[in-house]
């Protein structure tokens, strides 16, 4: 079984838990999520895809060194441009939250026929969760993991409705309901990164320290 990381790993347990059949790796880079959800699952049919030819060589090179050649299909394209109308799930992972909404947005028919989006965005959680909603999806599922120094949310967004409170954006719905360990250390850290920022703006920004006041006591309320 091919080594990929936790975080991918957990990409992956998300696309393994659900009915998911035909995925696009959106930024697929080396492929290795691929490798691995293919050799966890051979009934996948699995489109990776990437806009550039370095990330796409280094995936072919892997491919073939793990016997999948023929088996995960190889595809260059901008975003979604080339996604095809059985695609029921894509993974968007390893990116910033504003590549992610222009891919999804790019041409909103793309994802008409799209039950599911798994995301692992770099940051901006609470905008991402926003919009994606916005372009109809409610938040099925939702991981937090700790690699490598850094915190990451992987989101299972499924097509349909949900309102969502200011509140259960910003910590995340399904987050917010099974508050972990990871849940208080997660947003323990943002309260002090908060705290810090605070100190560090002028009183006579008024608004701007009072939004951030605001902020701060929510992150003391949730996480104590
Ligand atoms: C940091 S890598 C993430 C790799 C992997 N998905 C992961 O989660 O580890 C981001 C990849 O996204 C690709 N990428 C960036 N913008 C893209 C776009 N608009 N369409 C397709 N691929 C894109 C880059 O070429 C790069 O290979």
């Amino acid at each position: 079984m091919i080594n990929i990381n936790n975080r991918l790993k957990t990409v992956a347990s998300f696309v393994l838990e659900s009915d998911a059949k035909f995925i696009i790796d959106v930024g697929c880079d080396h492929a290795l999520l691929d490798i691995y959800l293919f050799q966890c699952s051979d009934k996948l049919k699995i489109v990776a895809s990437d806009i550039n030819e370095g990330p796409l060589l280094k995936a072919e090179e892997n491919l073939l060194k793990y016997s999948c050649f023929n088996k995960i299909k190889l595809e260059k394209a901008d975003g979604i441009s080339n996604i095809n109308d059985n695609t029921d799930t894509i993974i968007i992972s390893g990116m910033g939250m504003e590549n992610i909404i222009k891919i999804l947005t790019q041409d909103k028919s793309n994802i008409s026929n799209v039950k599911r989006l798994i995301i692992s965005s770099n940051n901006k959680y609470e905008i991402l969760r926003f919009k994606i909603c916005n372009l109809g999806f409610y938040i099925n599922k939702e991981k937090i993991i700790y690699e490598d120094g850094k915190y990451y949310i992987i989101i299972e967004f499924i097509k349909g409705n949900s309102k969502y409170t200011k509140k259960e954006f910003y910590f995340g719905p399904c987050l917010l309901k099974n508050k972990d360990k990871l849940f208080y250390e997660y947003y323990l850290e943002m309260k002090n990164i908060k705290e810090q920022i605070l100190n560090s703006i002028p009183i006579v920004y008024k608004e701007k320290r009072k939004l951030l006041i605001k902020e701060i006591k929510m992150l003391i309320l949730e996480t104590s």
